[in-house]
């Protein structure tokens, strides 16, 4: 059952769908273009006939990427504006995937399958109210020596707050709370600049300590957690895009991680 806290966090990816739908690069994603950086393609390996189970695909462009690399995909979002242009962008570009409106920790009721990946990436735990349970509900949808692939902001990068001298100052918790930070709507969209949000959101924080314990108590194997210099966002106002695409905090480079990825298999 979902809680006041996502069904606003709902209402909120509803608004935001619309945006993205402009703001994203669809029209490259169109002419051919994978939304997959080169560090998934390289850590998540072959995945050509592999079943992949894609957790909070948004508008479903990673999903339909995984499909055209020749997996077979299920994307699942709670979002039903999202879930519904996944499907019109499956449909127009002719690629075959499943698309499933749920919220994560419902998908049991609506789902019988056995994936050989689950798969979540950029923007996605702190949506999430309980990660023990998150945690349980990969491992039952993956055969055995399945794996989870993970590619996320670091949690480091959620405690600071934006200075005008491009400084970092640790204003927010690192450890979890079991009370989400209440985010007022108001501020610009992280994708468009130009936009301004109308819906508040909650969001939880979660500590390294609680991802990786989360994944090994439920009974996966961690093979390899990888910290990086680089983010896929724009998270504070002084990062800098580079060329390769990735995003930068300038002066920090070597002191700090922005984002993580790890794989767990499942024993
Ligand atoms: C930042 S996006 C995911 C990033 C994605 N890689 C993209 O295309 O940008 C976060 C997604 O999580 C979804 N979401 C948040 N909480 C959820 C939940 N409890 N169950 C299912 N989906 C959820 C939102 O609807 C949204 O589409």
């Amino acid at each position: 059952m979902a809680n006041n806290f996502e069904k606003q966090n709902e209402k909120l990816w509803n608004e935001l769908t619309d945006i993205h739908i402009r703001s994203y690069d669809i029209a490259s994603f169109k002419t051919g273009m994978s939304s997959l950086d080169e560090i998934q393609l390289k850590e998540l390996g072959k995945i050509k006939g592999k079943k992949i189970l894609h957790l909070q695909c948004h508008i479903g462009i990673d999903t339909l990427s995984l499909a055209r690399e020749g997996a077979i995909v299920t994307g699942v979002d709670f979002s039903k504006r999202s879930i519904e242009y996944a499907n019109k962008l499956k449909k127009e570009l002719g690629i075959k995937a499943e698309f499933i409106q749920s919220n994560v920790y419902d998908l049991k009721d609506l789902l019988n399958e056995k994936f050989d990946i689950v798969y979540s990436t950029q923007g996605v735990l702190c949506w999430l109210k309980d990660l023990k349970q998150w945690a349980k509900i990969i491992e039952h949808f993956l055969k055995p020596k399945g794996f989870f692939y993970l590619m996320e902001s670091h949690p480091i990068l959620n405690t600071f707050e934006d200075e005008p001298d491009g400084a970092l100052k640790i204003d927010y918790n690192y450890f979890h709370n079991a009370q989400p930070i209440k985010w007022d709507a108001g501020g610009p969209d992280y994708s468009a600049d130009d936009y301004i949000v109308k819906n508040p959101s909650f969001e939880w924080q979660w500590s390294l300590s609680d991802i990786i314990n989360s994944l090994s108590n439920a009974g996966f194997k961690i093979e390899f957690f990888n910290e990086y210099n680089k983010l896929f966002y724009k998270a504070l106002p002084q990062m800098k895009r580079n060329k390769d695409s990735w995003w930068y905090l300038p002066n920090y480079e070597q002191k700090i991680p922005l984002m993580f990825t790890l794989k767990a298999i499942k024993e």
